[in-house]
């Protein structure tokens, strides 16, 4: 059996929001490298001026797509913003206008921010709910209607975070956000069960992508070392990071037939960490 024919993925349409780089492009290139055609968006600009570590372009999101063509898939980039209710339903309805079905949908697209819940400011606060819990509803209620309607079924995948199973100091209202992920999974799972769409979270824990920033995390260690409790090692892999393709390969699976049985799961995308 060939890799394609295993995930059952030929021939099927894909949804990555946050597609530009990290883990949103490895899985935009993994499904395509699946058989699946590319719908890809990026906000490709900060998302606000208090999001201190770099943000994607419109470059990154080319070479998204150049990734995605590579394995001979089509896709459909388009820089939109998940705040901004109006131009996900435009990509959505002309993402499934060209390609003529919706199966997989990847909500990715999030930011992280650091300081204590009472220290936050507003736009800490606002930025980090409406990009990764108000952001993940949009495009839920953006891309479901198109995927009943197809009458296929289908996959979605929420990407939470190892902080919407157990928060974590100093960025409380990134982890208020991942664990709101988990209601709109589960809630999800059981509303679009009868028309055979299966919704799963996944909670990846320290990727290697820009969103970590070392030196930041160090100062807050430094200023407060029994946080350091809080962000345990990972077994299968003490001294390092996991990588987007790592992350990759089970949003693929999720994706894919193979996990036909799971909906309504968080899957933890740790090595182990989770379990100290
Ligand atoms: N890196 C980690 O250790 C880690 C751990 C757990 C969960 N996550 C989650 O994984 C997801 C991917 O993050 P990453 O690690 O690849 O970081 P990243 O910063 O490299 O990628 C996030 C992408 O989302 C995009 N984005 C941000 N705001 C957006 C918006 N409003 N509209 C559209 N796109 C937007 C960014 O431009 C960027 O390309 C995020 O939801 C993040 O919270 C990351």
């Amino acid at each position: 059996m060939s890799e394609n024919e295993k995930h059952g993925l030929q021939g099927k349409v894909a949804l990555v929001t946050g597609a530009a780089r990290g883990q949103g492009r490895a899985h935009a290139i993994r499904l395509a490298a699946a058989g699946a055609d590319i719908i890809a968006c990026d906000i490709c600009a900060p998302a606000s001026e208090c999001i201190t570590y770099p943000a994607a372009t419109p470059d990154d999101l080319a070479e998204t797509v150049a990734g995605v063509e590579a394995h001979g898939r089509k896709v459909l980039a388009r820089a939109v913003d998940v705040r901004d209710d109006a131009a996900l339903r435009a990509l959505v309805s002309d993402g499934v206008e060209q390609f003529g079905r919706l199966d997989v949908v990847v909500a990715n697209a999030g930011v992280l921010g650091w300081g204590r819940l009472w220290e936050l400011t507003d736009e800490q606060w606002s930025t980090v709910i409406d990009v990764n819990l108000t952001g993940t509803w949009r495009t839920i209620r953006a891309s479901v209607p198109a995927m009943i309607e197809a009458g296929n079924g289908g996959s979605i995948v929420i990407v939470s975070s190892s902080a919407g199973v157990k928060a974590t100091p100093g960025n409380g209202h990134y982890a208020a956000s991942k664990y709101g992920l988990v209601a709109l999974t589960n809630t999800l799972a059981l509303e679009v069960g009868e028309h055979g769409i299966r919704v799963n979270s996944i909670h990846p824990y320290s990727v290697d992508t820009p969103m970590i920033e070392p030196q930041v995390m160090a100062k807050i260690f430094g200023d407060h070392p029994d946080y350091l409790h809080a962000f345990p090692p990972m077994p299968l892999r003490p001294n390092g990071f996991i990588t987007s393709d790592e992350v990759a390969e089970v949003v693929v699976w999720l994706a894919g037939e193979g996990s036909g049985v799971l909906t309504g799961v968080q899957i933890p995308v740790d090595k182990g960490a989770l379990k100290y």
